[in-house]
Formats: structure tokens, sequence, C-alpha cells
């Protein structure tokens, strides 16, 4: 496996690679990974020739300085998974390769994602978004990948990554993977490392609460109901303070009042536990 920690480098190789006719698919993330981000590199090496993850914890999208602080990292562990995975190359860059110019907000480029980014997530941290955008077409352009892979569990995310690909016409195929969760339930994430041991065992009742709206609207249940009863269950543990508890239609995130039979539909939750701010959800989709 292959390390880089600068543009020029990385792009020779990847040239040759493409020079050659070798199908690159691209992985970004920030680290300390766990299988959610390892099953997206399985999912890579078994589409393409030659897989590519960026470890890169991007400042310009954490709206909250002590979560930059504190967001975990563990780059010799990191570099271990990866090579045991089959990922063929690393991207590590520092932040004067990724900013050049300094990473002050005022001097940003500023992207709009119209709707999909003034609600849910991207209501509850300004900016963020933004800073997603910024940091994932850096580094599309410097890996020009073909395919590129994105896990569900960050739903809007995804739906902007997808939006932003497409609106300009990046030529990158953007796959949604699905969420990988332990084995109570909880959705795998670097964040969880920073609960305590009593918050770690009360976390899956997230997934339980999503997993039962999800279940009543499926029986039949109003959305206001099904919502009101998540909201009365994630109130009752005193732990957790709910920031939002949602059901959505699944290509923008717009608010549905009915879910028609067989349609599809999302349930969004995020919601701090012990200071730690954790997000979920569940997508029913019918192909
Ligand atoms: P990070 O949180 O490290 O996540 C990297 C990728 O792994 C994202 O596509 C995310 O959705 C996916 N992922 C995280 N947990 C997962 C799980 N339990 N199951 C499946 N996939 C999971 O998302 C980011 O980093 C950053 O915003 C980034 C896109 C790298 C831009 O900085």
């Amino acid at each position: 496996m292959q390390i880089f920690r600068d543009v020029d480098t990385i792009k020779t190789y990847l040239q040759e690679h493409r020079q050659n006719g070798n199908k690159i698919g691209f992985v970004p993330t920030m680290g300390t990974l766990h299988q959610g981000h390892l099953s997206l590199i399985q999912e890579s090496t078994n589409d393409c020739d030659v897989t590519v993850c960026s470890v890169y914890v991007n400042p310009t999208q954490f709206n909250n300085a002590k979560d930059l602080e504190t967001y975990p990292r563990q780059e010799s562990e990191d570099l271990e998974k990866l090579k045991a995975a089959g990922c063929d190359a690393v991207f590590l860059p520092s932040n004067e390769v990724i900013y050049p110019n300094g990473m002050n907000t005022d001097h940003l480029l500023k992207f709009d994602f119209g709707i999909l980014e003034r609600q849910l997530e991207g209501e509850k941290r300004p900016g963020h978004f933004n800073g997603v955008g910024i940091v994932v077409s850096k580094l599309f352009h410097i890996v020009q990948p073909d395919n590129a892979y994105f896990g569900q569990k960050d739903l809007q995310q995804y739906l902007i990554v997808r939006k932003m690909v497409q609106d300009l016409s990046f030529g990158i195929k953007v796959k949604g993977c699905p969420t990988i969760r332990e084995a109570d339930g909880l959705a795998m994430s670097s964040r969880n490392l920073r609960l305590s041991e009593a918050d770690r065992k009360v976390a899956p009742l997230l997934y339980q609460v999503i997993s039962k709206v999800k279940d009543d609207i499926q029986a039949g249940v109003s959305v206001k109901e099904a919502l009101e009863n998540g909201e009365a269950s994630l109130g009752a543990d005193s732990a957790f303070t709910l920031e939002y508890l949602a059901v959505r239609e699944t290509s923008r995130l717009l608010p549905i009042e009915k879910v028609e039979q067989g349609s599809d539909f999302a349930v969004l939750v995020a919601a701090h536990l012990g200071g730690v701010r954790l997000i979920d959800n569940i997508l029913v989709e019918h192909n």
C-alpha cells in the first residue's frame, strides 16, 4: 500500500494507473476507521482496479471548535486497517496541502445546496456542508476517481455530494452504501469512542427509536403519531438531548405528512449523549 502526503506525487501515481486503463475507486474519510469505513473500501475493491482512501480531518466542516479538537485521530492503526482491507493508496494531506491559502471561512468559496442544506444537519450545523462540499470537491479534483463511495449513515451528506457531482458535471459515479452497525444496533461512528461506558450502553436506543418509527409507519400509524411516540421514548431517557427526529422523502429530504403504501421514506435522528453528538437514519427504499 502506497502512502502519499502531497498532491503532485499522488497525481503522478494515479495518472499512470489511468493511462493503463485502470478503474479508480475513492473513499474519502476523516480516519479513526471502523467497519463502516472498511465496508466502503470493500465495495471499491470489488468494483475497481485501484482503491484510494483519503484520511483527513477537515477543519472547515466543523462548526464546533471543541468537536474538532476532540475528534479522534489514530493514523498508524488506520494504515494497518487499510492495508489489511486491500486498499492500494492512502492520501494523508496536511492542512497546508489542502488549504494553501488558509482556512479563513470569509475567503473560502461558498456552495449553496438549496433546500437540502437548510434543514436537519445543515440547519443544526451552519457551514458544515459548505466545508464538506469544498473538501470533497478538492479531493475529487486531486484523485479524479471513476467511482466514489459514501455511507448512507450520513444520508444528507451523500445526497449533497450526489447533487454537487451532478450539478457540476464531475463525471464521477457516487455510490451510497448501507450503514454498518454494532451487534446491538448502534451505527458505527468514530465519535462512539468518546462515549462513556454508561452512555455506550444506552446509545442503541437511538436505533431502536427510529426502527420503531419506521415499523409504526409501515403498520399504518400516522407520521405525526409515530414521531410523537419516538420523541416520548427518547425523552423518557434523560441521558439524551434530542435535536431532531424526522420522517422525510428520500430525494431532497423534504418533510412528509403521509407515507403512501410502498413509497420510499427515511427516518432521521440527531441527539446529544454525554456531550457526543450522534446521528442515525433508516432508509426505506423499494426499487
Ligand atoms: P467520516 O465520518 O470519516 O466518514 C467517511 C465515510 O464513511 C462517509 O461516507 C460516511 O458516511 C461513511 N460511514 C461512516 N460511518 C459509517 C457506517 N457506520 N456505515 C457505513 N458507512 C459509514 O463523512 C466524512 O468522514 C467526511 O464528511 C468526509 C466525506 C470525509 C469529508 O471530510
